[in-house]
């Protein structure tokens, strides 16, 4: 029989991302509405640690007027202490205190690993994907993403117009940690002459110089080189060596974590308001470790753990400091191993697809 949820927790962890507040305020209103009181818990984990102080009972008005607010206002931390053992079992300890017997967390890959770590000591978690990065393979979209892209675009736009003006180059890095898809689509969105991302094996310095060589001799006045951050100690240097060897002054900018800020946008609320929803449903199924995806279009749970092999076999593919996970794989059968490659492989073919649009519409001549 399913558990019967009297009190659960709710959390953001990691790197805050616009639409965290919209699935803060579906997942209190949405628990409230099935009988189950919602504790926020503030600075994530760091919170479920200290305890008193930093959890407080929600009621539903206590999330009205956030849903529009960017950032997340149950605040985030990054707490070392709940990797170690004393500070899980003090978490642990807070929850039952409160009578918390579930937690909806929402973050990143680390947050769902702190997640998976609470499970196991009896209190069942659900985690929700907020990022913007996008960078969690299991799901198709995280909060965050969308907004975050928007945000790039318009920026760049800006940069586009001066640089037309004054006939330069702007080499612009965004944010993504490992992940080259805000990069990538926002190079699309925004007609960019090129784009850098990790994940383009076959990334060709000079085929970039030729292009806009060949743009400008073709009389173009303005290029955008979008590069994703994952794309280590490289921007800067490209921008130096843009207008070095093709004679076009080039500027460069970094939108760093302007792009984390702001209102989310639609479609991020949205998301956030399904995913809320989805996740209180998990835990009132009786499913625990695990979280909401988007595939498709459709909500759908994936193990934590699982997914966690799935990122490590696809990041693996591009970025050579995350190792194959050979071993985590022996624990799952032949038939779920070539399930789980083929997910990775429809990841790539989706990226190279976008790859390939954005140059088939870059050319000037
Ligand atoms: O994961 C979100 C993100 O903004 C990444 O894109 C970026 O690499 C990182 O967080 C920055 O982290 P911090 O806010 O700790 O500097």
């Amino acid at each position: 029989m399913a558990k019967q949820f009297k009190k659960i927790g709710i959390l953001t962890s990691g790197g805050d991302a616009p639409g965290m507040n919209a699935a803060v305020r579906a997942v209190t209103r949405y628990a409230i509405k099935r009988g189950i009181e919602v504790y926020g818990i503030y600075e994530g984990y760091k919170g479920l640690i200290e305890g008193k102080g930093s959890i407080k009972k929600f009621a539903p008005q206590d999330v009205a007027n956030i849903i529009e607010k960017g950032g997340t206002i149950l605040y985030s931390a990054r707490c070392l202490e709940f990797k170690e053992e004393a500070g899980l079992a003090r978490a642990t300890e807070v929850c039952r205190e409160f009578g918390i017997d579930g937690i909806v967390a929402i973050g990143g890959d680390g947050t769902f690993r702190g997640a998976s770590d609470l499970c196991k000591r009896g209190i069942s978690c659900i985690g929700i994907p907020g990022s913007i990065d996008n960078d969690i393979t299991c799901t198709d979209n995280s909060i965050g993403f969308d907004t975050a892209m928007n945000t790039v675009v318009e920026a760049v736009d800006r940069l586009r117009d001066t640089c037309e003006s004054h006939a330069r180059c702007n080499v612009v890095e965004v944010m993504g940690r490992n992940a080259g898809y805000i990069a990538l689509e926002t190079a699309i969105a925004v007609g960019a002459t090129a784009v850098v991302i990790k994940e383009d094996l076959k990334y060709d310095e000079e085929a970039l110089l030729e292009k806009i060589r060949a743009g400008r001799t073709a009389g173009k006045r303005n290029f955008i080189v979008i590069v994703a951050e994952g794309v280590e100690n490289y921007s800067e240097k490209l921008a130096k060596t843009i207008q070095e060897k093709t004679g076009v002054e080039t500027k460069f900018a970094r939108l760093a974590h302007i792009v984390r800020g702001g209102s989310p946008s639609l479609a991020d609320r949205l998301l956030a308001a399904r995913m809320g929803v989805a996740a209180v449903d998990m835990l009132l199924e009786g499913r625990e470790n695990v979280f909401v995806c988007e595939r498709n279009g459709r909500m759908t749970a994936a193990d934590i753990q699982e997914a966690i092999v799935i990122d490590k076999m696809y990041k693996s593919t591009f970025t050579p400091s995350v190792k194959y996970p050979t071993e985590a794989l022996a624990a799952y059968s032949p038939e779920k191993v070539e399930e789980m490659k083929a997910f990775c492989r429809m990841r790539t073919e989706e990226v190279q697809e976008l790859l390939t649009t954005s140059e088939d519409i870059s050319n000037y001549r």
